[in-house]
């Protein structure tokens, strides 16, 4: 395994354009993004040795070297989830790579379903700590020399970078939640006593993506932030029905807010 992430930040080290420590993964809620930053090599990840290869149709997916915010960044634009197939160790396997080429700083988006009585759909949420209830472990085997076998978790998401991302939306007079993200491994969404349970065991939002990568990149050393748009309520008390097409609409509608905080933090850091 570390033998072929090795392989491939080699390959990708010959060819990339510039040194970035900085990287996005640009999930739900980053279209935006993905426009505004300066692309100076872009390369689909099916040509890439040992990528794992996107199966959503349409999106397969690419590493974008560029510059966002005057800075050096390298971004996924298109992420694995555990419910497409993949194991844990392809859905990471982008995470180490980036840090094999001196990523150190993480960004991450998602949409995420709100249980926090106090959110509303659109909302923004600032990820501060994630409870983790997929059923296979990222650092599930032999431990990969980039970190201990037992790692701290303390703090997942970084503080700094959390009090960063106060300032930046203060001073847009953009409005953001805070909260737990607990992540499941889909497809489903979830049944309204599922949303409840989750309710109780402390989180705010659920979703099906980010703690794996949040993990692997904590195991790295990497210190990360990560952002929620909650594109929906869980029907906790009378049931509603949710559909990836509204998940998509309403996460595309905090697009900008998400830009813009992305794109401050990256200058900031
Ligand atoms: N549950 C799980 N994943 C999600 C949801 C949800 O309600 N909304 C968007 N992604």
């Amino acid at each position: 395994m570390y033998g072929r992430i090795k392989e491939t930040a080699a390959w990708l080290s010959e060819r990339m354009p510039n040194a970035p420590q900085t990287a996005i993964v640009l999930g739900t809620g980053l279209g935006y993004l993905t426009e505004r930053i300066e692309k100076l090599l872009c390369i689909p990840y099916a040509d890439i040795p040992n990528f794992p290869v996107s199966t959503v149709e349409g999106h397969a997916g690419q590493l974008i070297f560029g510059r966002l915010g005057g800075r050096d960044v390298m971004a996924l634009d298109g992420r694995f989830h555990y419910y497409e197939g993949y194991t844990m160790q392809q859905v990471t396997f982008p995470v180490r790579v980036m840090y094999e080429l001196g990523i150190r700083t993480l960004f991450v988006s998602n949409a995420a379903g709100g249980m926090n009585p106090a959110f509303a759909i659109g909302d923004i949420m600032i990820i501060t700590d994630h409870i983790n209830l997929l059923p296979e472990h990222p650092l599930h085997g032999p431990n990969i020399p980039t970190g201990p076998r037992f790692p701290d978790m303390s703090e997942a998401y970084s503080r700094e970078l959390i009090a960063l991302a106060d300032d930046i939306a203060a001073e847009h007079g953009i409005k953001v939640q805070h909260g737990v993200y607990l992540s499941t491994q889909g497809p489903t969404f979830e049944t309204p006593a599922e949303y409840r349970m989750f309710a109780r065991m402390g989180a705010d939002a659920v979703g099906m993506s980010t703690v794996p990568e949040v993990i692997v990149a904590n195991h790295c050393g990497i210190r990360c932030f990560g952002v929620s748009v909650i594109t929906d309520l869980g029907g906790m008390d009378v049931p509603v029905k949710v559909s990836h097409e509204e998940v998509q609409l309403a996460a595309r509608a905090a697009q900008p807010s998400m830009a813009t905080i992305m794109e401050e933090l990256v200058k900031r850091v």
